[in-house]
């Protein structure tokens, strides 16, 4: 278990929040005495999930919102939910995501995957930062993004962010994931000077869900991977311990990518100027909203 402080006061902003990791450390932040919002697209599973983590934490201060992160303008609606509730929000974890067995392009014109994983945290978090930069003012903010080790193996093609060209479910999930790092990386060298940080990490192989979603190479590779994953408690540790401790390893953590705590390899491709450009780009994409 992570070793941190009362996070009472503090307003905690978790995507993909009911089930999985996600659902793990929105608790574990109830527990530590945060204002919880959890962010889910499916009001069902997104109530059980508050009411579970209201029982079990013994704190009423953890709220709902809803949103599809397949599509930019029900993320847009969100941040504009939140900025109207929240002036100022301590941290932001950019954890919704998922796998595609197939190639599906949403109303919006954009690859499900890319969508969904990417650019849709990429836009709430420009969206809330007058908020987290309102936290920033009198203590540290920071933003934590979900990635995976999926991203050694996919390396960016700008040119084709939304894989109109020979679509795989692993590597639309891998671009993806080096797209959270990326962002997470450039999103720290952007904010220099400032009380906000940021950082990326890879939960593990972990015994969630999201082994049965994505179609049947997901679920192929889950009953592959099975007895090596380990369980989300494990999982959430490197997560919880990024959004919350207080120790000198997570409020340095400078925009780096970590795994058990630790800063953890990653791709060669994984290179600033890819993650300017990539900035850049998903900068322009989401505009319009
Ligand atoms: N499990 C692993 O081994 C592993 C390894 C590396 C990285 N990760 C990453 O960890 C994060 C959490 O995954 P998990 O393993 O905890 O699996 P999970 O239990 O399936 O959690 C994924 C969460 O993201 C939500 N989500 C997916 N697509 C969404 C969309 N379009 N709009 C809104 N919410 C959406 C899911 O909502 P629904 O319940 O409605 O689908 C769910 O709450 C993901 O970013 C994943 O890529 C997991």
């Amino acid at each position: 278990m992570v070793e941190s402080e009362s996070l009472s006061g503090k307003v905690y902003v978790v995507t993909g929040a009911n089930s999985g990791i996600g659902f793990f450390a929105a608790r574990r932040f109830a527990e530590l005495g945060a204002t919880v919002v959890l962010v889910c697209r499916n009001e069902q599973k997104g109530s059980l999930a508050m009411q579970d983590i209201i029982e079990q934490s013994g704190n009423s201060n953890v709220s709902l919102c809803l949103a599809d992160f397949s599509s930019l303008a029900s993320v847009s609606k969100l941040a504009d939910k939140l900025l109207q509730d929240f002036p100022k929000i301590d941290v932001l974890c950019n954890n919704a995501g998922g796998a595609n067995a197939t190639r599906i392009e949403t109303v919006e014109g954009f690859e499900t995957t890319f969508v969904s994983n990417h650019l849709s945290g990429f836009l709430l978090t420009k969206k809330l930062m007058p908020a987290i930069l309102e936290a920033a003012k009198t203590d540290l903010a920071r933003v934590v993004f979900t990635s995976s080790d999926g991203h050694l193996n996919s390396a960016l093609d700008l040119d084709d962010l939304s894989l109109q060209k020979n679509y795989g479910t692993l590597k639309a999930y891998g671009r993806s994931k080096l797209m959270n790092l990326l962002i997470a990386r450039e999103m720290q060298t952007r904010l220099a000077g400032t009380n906000v940080v940021t950082s990326s990490f890879h939960p593990g192989v972990v015994r969630t869900s999201i082994w049965s979603k994505g179609g049947a190479v997901a679920r192929i590779l889950g009953m592959v991977m099975y007895p090596f994953m380990v369980n989300i408690e494990p999982g959430s540790d490197t997560f919880i311990w990024l959004a919350s401790s207080l120790e000198q390893g997570s409020i340095h953590a400078d925009g780096n990518y970590f795994f058990k705590r630790k800063r953890a390899k990653i791709a060669d491709f994984a290179t600033d100027e890819a993650a300017s450009r990539l900035w850049q780009k998903s900068e322009e994409l989401i505009a319009p909203y």
